[in-house]
């Protein structure tokens, strides 16, 4: 029986163990207090007016957080012709929505363009494809920076090696596209990584992007992208809003009177909206003692929870079941045959069988970046609001495994 505790806040109120009593476990629960509550302090510090919150629902895309964004007054960020349907799904209006896809071929362009919804474009072989066959589409540009930003070098997407954006270099060709089939230019973007380290690099690169906004001049909104930090250890650093606000107000209002009329300034976050609102709770199958050390096997892996084999990361975890337990070091370790450890060396209270485990930050590119690899099920989801626990996506079983297969009776 867990200790009721100050960690109960992790699920909005309600005990962690009465909820893998409920549903199982893993799971992933989210709380949607603690999102709107990262919704109002991004307004707040960026500056409420005339800034449009568009969720990059990637990191979370469950549609009940979909909804939950649009309820807050959000607009959406989609990649894909399928995120962009789940958002019309959601209700939003096509204008409200943003597709920014990547290397996508000619007929997700069409997709979006007959569904009326912005289009954000990365590549002047798009930009080429939609002049001669969409006359008249706005779009938005994504311009490439060439600033180096990001947690690491895979979500580091700003530099002249990254697939992303049309290159700053090749600002002529955009023009010279533009104006040969008359492409009106509503916006201009950038987004150069996530989890941003140095707010300086952000604003690099922020900088970059209005500077080069002088030579679109019927624009009507930048979009500054995303890459806010999250602290992912409870005290760590995050992104420096006020300061990001500040230099945007001041950089909009510089544009505003080049151009004598409003600009809108878009921001698309993922992770600073839903990594802390998200927390997966595990429980442990085994200790195993090594030869130089104590492994502690959770009932998951990296099907469920990639992030730290994916980017060499690691997230904070608690033993909620002995958290005033002796201190002891443990390799904390997957389920999945390879290598799947979620913490080298790690100092926790002391684990025993049958032990909750809680990984925090669980929200953003958690869920949505598992897998069925090793033919496990994917967890169920728990949505927390006004103190009352939503199951909003059931967990997998067998069937779910062979729903798609066809099996053809060959063998
Ligand atoms: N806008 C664009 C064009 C993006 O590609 C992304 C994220 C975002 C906005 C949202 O960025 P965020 O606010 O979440 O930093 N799976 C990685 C993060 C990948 C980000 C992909 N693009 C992780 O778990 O760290």
């Amino acid at each position: 029986m867990m200790k009721k505790r100050e960690d109960d806040n992790l699920t909005g109120g309600v005990s962690p163990d009465e909820l893998i009593g409920k549903y199982g476990s893993p799971l992933y629960v989210y709380v949607a207090e603690k999102i709107a509550e990262q919704y109002h302090m991004m307004k707040s510090a960026l500056g409420p007016e005339k800034l449009r919150i568009m969720y990059a629902c990637k990191a979370l895309s469950n549609i009940n957080i979909i909804r939950f964004m649009k309820k807050l007054g959000a607009g959406l960020d989609v990649v894909s012709v399928e995120e962009l349907e789940l958002g019309l799904m959601a209700g939003f209006q096509p204008q409200d929505i943003i597709f920014t896809p990547s290397m996508v071929g000619p007929e997700d362009y069409d997709f979006a363009v007959e569904k009326g919804v912005r289009i954000n474009v990365g590549d002047l072989e798009a930009l080429e494809y939609i002049g001669e066959h969409h006359p008249g589409q706005s779009v938005c540009i994504r311009l490439n920076p060439h600033v180096y930003a990001g947690g690491n070098e895979k979500i580091s997407v700003g530099h002249e090696h990254s697939k992303f954006g049309i290159s700053i270099f090749h600002l002529r060709d955009i023009l010279r596209l533009t104006k040969t089939h008359s492409i009106p230019v509503e916006g201009l973007h950038i987004h150069v990584g996530s989890d941003i380290q140095d707010d300086e690099q952000y604003l690099r690169a922020i900088e970059v992007l209005f500077d080069h906004a002088l030579h679109f001049p019927d624009i009507r909104y930048l979009d500054i992208g995303s890459g806010f930090k999250v602290p992912y250890w409870r005290g760590g650093s995050s992104s420096n809003l006020e300061l990001l606000g500040k230099f945007i107000s001041k950089k909009r209002s510089w544009l505003e009177e080049h151009f004598q009329r409003n600009i809108e300034i878009l921001t698309e976050p993922g992770k600073i909206l839903v990594s802390e609102c998200g927390v997966f709770l595990t429980t442990v199958n085994t200790i195993k003692k090594g030869p130089v050390g104590t492994f502690a096997g959770l009932n998951t892996g990296f099907n469920h929870f990639l992030r730290p084999m994916f980017y060499d990361t690691e997230h904070e975890m608690l033993n909620l079941s002995n958290p005033d337990g002796r201190l002891k070091e443990y390799d904390l370790v997957g389920y999945i045959c390879e290598t799947d450890n979620f913490a080298k060396r790690r100092k926790m209270p002391e684990l025993r069988p049958g032990d909750t485990v809680a990984f925090l930050n669980a929200g953003a590119y958690a869920f949505n970046m598992s897998s069925n690899y090793n033919s496990k099920p994917r967890p169920a989801e728990v949505l927390i609001y006004k103190g009352k626990d939503y199951l909003i996506r059931r967990r997998e079983n067998l069937d779910d495994l062979l729903a798609t297969t066809v099996d053809k009776g060959i063998f």
